[in-house]
């Protein structure tokens, strides 16, 4: 897109839909700092560890996915992945869902199941992201159709994940109080810090979820959680940050 076009477009989406967030940008700078010294989300990551140990274990979650509890919190770290008992690519929440009917048990409502995902996904805290596209066909196909989504124009304001997210043209720049950032930067280390306390909604989100807040505030169409669409996005965005160290539950404005 030529730079003069993505500009009008750029100033048209500045009225950003997250109507909660409110808050003075000195009053958010405050709230983020004693935020980021006991996040919020240590209740949801307790929660989600409890639920784990009561429902699954470690054990069951090592022998699902075929590999000893030593070699889990590496291997979490690879997530999504193919798992060959699923016989598709699932993200860690999916993989909840998965074990949960694997031994019997009820899924649980959405919020629970987010909570048990992320405490699965702190297993491997202080590992290196490590998503391997070209371990299987399976994934090679969802890494491309990932980065087809990321890099097609769609919505009524024909924006792009690219556009905002990796064009020289829109890194750094404002929209409301938000800055565009460059989700492969390593340091920033994005994808390794979802699930994240999300203070514009006060409360813990999966990574799907903050893409389809992405889609819904740049009036891309808002893809289903779990559609193949958006856990090939979910691989793509992964991917960019392999090498980062893993250390959720993040913090977010
Ligand atoms: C209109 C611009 C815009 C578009 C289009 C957009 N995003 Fe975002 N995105 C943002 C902003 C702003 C943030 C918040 C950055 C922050 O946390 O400071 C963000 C946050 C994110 C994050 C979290 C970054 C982090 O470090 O925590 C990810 C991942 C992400 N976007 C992926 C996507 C994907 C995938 C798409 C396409 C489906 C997309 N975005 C489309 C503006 C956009």
């Amino acid at each position: 897109m030529n730079k003069f076009l993505f500009l009008i477009l750029f100033s048209a989406s500045l009225i950003y839909s997250d109507k909660s967030f409110t808050m003075s940008k000195a009053d958010l700078d405050m709230y983020f700092k004693e935020a980021l010294e006991n996040n919020p989300a240590e209740i949801d990551l307790d929660e989600g560890g409890q639920a784990f140990d009561k429902k699954i274990g470690e054990a069951k979650l090592a022998k699902y996915l075929g590999v000893s509890e030593d070699e889990l919190p590496k291997y979490m770290a690879g997530f999504p992945r193919y798992v060959e008992k699923a016989g598709i690519v699932l993200t860690i929440d999916q993989l909840a869902q998965a074990l949960l009917k694997a031994n019997g048990k009820k899924v649980p409502k959405l919020k629970k199941l987010v909570t048990m995902g992320l405490y699965m996904k702190s297993l491997a805290n202080d590992e290196k992201v490590n998503v391997d596209v070209n371990a299987n066909p399976q994934m090679k196909e969802m890494y491309a159709l990932g980065k087809k989504m990321y890099d097609e124009r769609r919505g009524n304001r024909g924006m792009s994940c690219w556009g905002c997210h990796t064009s020289k043209d829109a890194l750094g720049m404002r929209l409301r109080t938000q800055v565009m950032v460059d989700i492969s930067s390593k340091a920033r280390a994005s994808a390794a810090t979802w699930p994240a306390y999300r203070m514009a909604k006060a409360k813990v989100i999966t990574v799907a979820s903050r893409l389809q807040q992405c889609q819904k505030s740049s009036g891309q169409a808002v893809l289903p959680q779990g559609s193949r669409e958006m856990v090939a996005l979910e691989v793509y965005v992964t991917e960019l940050s392999n090498g980062a160290t893993m250390a959720v539950p993040g913090l977010k404005r």
